[in-house]
């Protein structure tokens, strides 16, 4: 009998239906190519359901969703809401509770055309970062004193646990040791500045004893951004907090061709994990059949990868790649004069194709 995943489906706000539908027509395709079943489960979670319900998350939802194999998320995010209220009520929802903690980041180039880096080539531009995704700012320990006079104060805690930062750190150094491309790990952190970070120094060190075969690196986050432009290939694997994280992987996502091919994981190795394209609901875009779902199909290659359909996984990569290639999909933004439906009739008859071969 064939192997059947199911799959909660979060399409989101905004691009978010768009690109996940074709997201989802990519992995019908690859599933019955591959002799799998993906059966998925949409939820309406996001803007309109809110408006409609006043509903964010409901419990009930959750306990659901958590009986699945993985998460599909399109984005979330709509300018008629508060700003946070749904990114909080269900993105960080789902990291948290989940307790997701890794947030994997592949930054892969596959055509140099689309790199805005002179002389940079695909070769130069292949890393992945691991972001720590539970804790720092995000840990949401804030508050407001004396909100909306002059003497205004407003806190928000940044925190690390030892145990937060040792399992991304070890995790981390198991991916430099599996990829085993230059087998070394750098670690990204602000330890001159902010202090709280000597626990990030001491733990890596301590680990990375665990790991003689793999060489340590060490880049302050404002030297990294500069060596991300400078110089991407000195990067193999990458760690960092979970601000640093946010901030180096959206510039990663920029030197690979833009924000419309960047996908990640949010990742409780073993466990339920969330796959996602990093782009948010790029509400001008909303509707209007322009938004690239690349970043999606990537997203759902990666969620495949996790599963252990790495066959499939790696089938829908080197068609993205083929047609990026051969410039059938010419730009990753907006301007590639296709639309979001016509890149997924692409990408499924890039697959075809592959099958055929
Ligand atoms: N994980 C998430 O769901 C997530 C992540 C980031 C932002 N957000 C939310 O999304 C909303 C909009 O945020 P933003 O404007 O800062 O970021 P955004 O990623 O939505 O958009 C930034 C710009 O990138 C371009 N872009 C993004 N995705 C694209 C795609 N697939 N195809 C073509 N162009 C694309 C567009 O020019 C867009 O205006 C906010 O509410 C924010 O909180 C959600």
């Amino acid at each position: 009998m064939s192997k059947e995943y199911a799959i909660a489906v979060i399409p989101g706000d905004g691009i978010g239906p768009e690109v996940v539908r074709q997201g989802l027509r990519v992995l019908e395709r690859v599933a019955a190519a591959e002799g799998f079943a993906a059966r998925t489960t949409v939820y309406p979670f996001g803007a309109d359901h809110f408006l409609k319900t006043r509903e964010i998350f409901p419990d009930k939802a959750f306990d659901e969703v958590k009986g699945h194999d993985a998460i599909l998320l399109g984005a979330i995010g709509d300018p008629r809401i508060e700003i946070g209220l749904l990114e909080f009520g269900i993105i960080a929802k789902l990291r948290f509770e989940l307790d997701l903690y890794v947030n994997l980041r592949p930054v892969r180039l596959y055509a140099e055309h689309l790199c805005p880096l002179k002389g940079k080539t695909p070769e130069d531009v292949d890393f992945i970062v691991v972001r720590e995704n539970t804790e720092d700012a995000y840990a949401g320990m804030r508050g407001f004193f004396k909100k909306g006079t002059p003497d205004e104060v407003a806190t928000q805690e940044i925190i690390f646990t030892r145990k937060g930062t040792e399992r991304v750190i070890r995790y981390a150094f198991d991916l430099a040791r599996r990829r085993g491309r230059g087998k070394k790990l750098t670690l990204v952190d602000k330890a001159n500045a902010v202090r709280a970070m000597d626990l990030w120094t001491r733990t890596f060190e301590e680990v990375g004893r665990e790991y003689p075969d793999i060489a340590r690196e060490h880049a302050y986050i404002d030297a990294a951004t500069m060596w991300c432009v400078k110089n991407p290939e000195w990067f193999d694997t990458v760690v960092t907090s979970n601000m640093f994280g946010d901030i180096l992987t959206d510039l990663a996502a920029m030197i690979q061709g833009g924000l419309g091919i960047a996908a990640s994981g949010n990742i409780h190795p073993g466990r339920l994990s969330l796959f996602e394209p990093i782009h948010g609901s790029a509400p001008k875009y909303a509707g209007k059949n322009v938004a690239n779902p690349l970043a999606t199909v990537m997203a759902v290659s990666m969620m495949l990868d996790y599963l252990g359909e790495t066959r499939a996984a790696a089938r829908i990569e080197d068609a993205v790649a083929g047609l990026l290639r051969s410039k059938r999909i010419p730009s990753l933004g907006s301007d590639s004069g296709l639309t979001t439906e016509g890149i997924g009739d692409l990408v499924l008859e890039a697959l075809e194709q592959k099958a055929a071969v």
